[in-house]
């Protein structure tokens, strides 16, 4: 593949989606949807990434990102697609080939990509185009009826009513050679319906200057669709998906319904994966085999060897969970946590910060923070590691064989050593002796004669 530059086009304001935030920044998969582009346009390794902005251009930068590879162009007034492209010309190089892009069509695959530049050369011209039932609103392709060769684009508000009945449409998507473009851009003119310099003007340009122009399909037409307003972008959330469904299930996932499933970032799976409905993953998420994820839950950035079950409408983050675990249901783990191998986590609990070694337990309403705790403990209901004095954090630590009673309270810095046991109730400030129960609680008593109070029954 010829080495390409490329130009994003996202200058565009966006009314339709009725929002201030500018088009290209909403999310689509919890990324904004001109980061999907430049992310498939890094795919294909680029000499540069020229693109070019306007309406809200600083949170555009700022959102996506000033990596170096992107130089920003500011294009202060949307005069046309051509209008656009011209204002890249100072990054282009003299010769090679440009791929042009819209910030607003996310789904577009870089293997369509590929294929599409595989057919530029230097001194040709490549659009990507497909045939849509319901062409309406878009360009069409022109081509001559004996060579069946592209003569031009015509805009719908331009075309003919013959023109019109075209099923083949410009997708926006084409590749350049750069060194007509200067010639070409210079002399658009916008006398047509929109008033616009339309980039689509340079391929009567091209076939009179005897520049050959090629054409390639994507795999799928939703790739090449734009974002105008929420409806559609609802829409490609959902196409979106469901395709990542489609390859997870082709890797031999099972969902329970793949239409209720939601990746935001990357999910990986190993064999014999279940997902529930209603999940979502979100950042780098990596299930092992025979994983069991249930309804409800949000996992994100989270690792989970072989064997291990989330339980229905857990929420994990920044979190390793080892071999044959099993978490929830309503279980909370926040970042930093480590569970090791069979660790078991029940209802209502809530783990921070903490690494717990195999084999140990807190089954049920407790809340353990920047703890160490070792193998085979058992954690006792409504325990609570007080870790938070109001302006420092201090560590817990419970070693190996441990065995809190319900209700009890750690109060950090504090460990309890080997094989200790707590009394239920327990309100622990100083660490305890190895292999011994302690318990701090106050004796019971019980008072002789003692009566309820009364009302006065007449
Ligand atoms: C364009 C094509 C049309 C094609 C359609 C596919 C032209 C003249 N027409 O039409 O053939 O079928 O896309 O969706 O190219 N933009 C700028 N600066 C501008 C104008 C536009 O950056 O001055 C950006 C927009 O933000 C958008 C893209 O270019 O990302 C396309 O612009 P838009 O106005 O939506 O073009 P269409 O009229 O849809
Ligand atoms: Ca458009």
């Amino acid at each position: 593949m010829l080495q390409i530059d490329v130009v994003v086009l996202a200058a565009g304001m966006g009314k339709r989606m009725r929002s201030t935030l500018p088009k290209v920044l909403h999310p689509l998969a919890g990324k904004p949807i001109l980061s999907h582009v430049l992310d498939t346009a890094r795919a294909l390794s680029p000499a540069k990434i020229c693109v070019i902005y306007g309406h809200g251009g600083e949170l555009v930068r700022q959102t996506v990102g000033n990596d170096p590879d992107l130089i920003w162009v500011k294009q202060a007034q949307q005069l046309g697609t051509g209008h656009a492209v011209k204002q890249a010309l100072p990054c282009l190089r003299k010769n090679g080939i440009t791929l042009v892009l819209f910030g607003d069509v996310p789904l577009v695959k870089s293997n369509t990509l590929k294929s599409l530049v595989d057919k530029a050369c230097e001194d040709n011209l490549a659009l990507l185009t497909v045939e849509l039932n319901n062409p309406a609103g878009y360009g069409r392709i022109i081509r001559d009826p004996q060579t069946n060769r592209v003569q031009a684009i015509v805009e719908e508000r331009d075309a003919l009513p013959s023109q019109k009945r075209i099923h083949e449409i410009n997708t926006g998507i084409m590749v350049l050679p750069n060194m007509y473009l200067e010639s070409w851009l210079d002399r658009l003119s916008n006398a047509n319906t929109q008033g616009e310099y339309y980039l689509t003007d340079i391929i009567a340009m091209a076939v009179n200057d005897g520049v050959r122009i090629e054409t390639s399909s994507p795999a799928s037409d939703w790739e090449v669709v734009g974002v105008n307003d929420k409806i559609q972008l609802s829409d490609l959330e959902r196409t979106h998906q469901q395709d990542v469904a489609r390859k997870l299930m082709e890797q031999g996932v099972t969902f329970a319904d793949p239409a209720r499933f939601d990746v935001r970032g990357q999910l990986v799976c190993g064999n014999n994966v279940e997902i529930d409905v209603n999940c979502i993953f979100e950042g780098n998420v990596r299930l092992g085999d025979n994983v069991k994820i249930s309804a409800n839950c949000i996992l994100r950035n989270v690792a989970i060897s072989d064997g291990s079950i989330v339980h229905p409408f857990s929420m994990i983050e920044d979190t390793e969970i080892g071999e044959n675990c099993r978490v929830g249901p309503y279980a909370r783990i926040r970042p930093g946590t480590q569970l090791a191998d069979a660790v078991h986590v029940g209802n209502f609990v809530e783990i921070k910060n903490s690494h717990i070694a195999s084999g140990s337990k807190v089954n049920h309403l407790s809340y353990i923070g920047d703890t160490e705790m070792g193998r085979r403990v058992n954690i006792g209901a409504g325990t609570i590691t007080c870790n938070y004095d109001g302006a420092f954090k201090y560590q817990t630590i419970i070693e190996d064989d441990v065995f809190i009673g319900s209700d009890s309270q750690l109060i950090a810095p504090v460990t309890v050593t080997k094989g200790s046991t707590i009394g239920a109730g327990s309100t622990i400030t100083r660490d305890t002796p190895e292999g011994q129960l302690t318990l701090s609680r106050i004796k019971q008593i019980s008072i002789a004669n003692w009566k309820r109070p009364e009302k006065n029954k007449d």
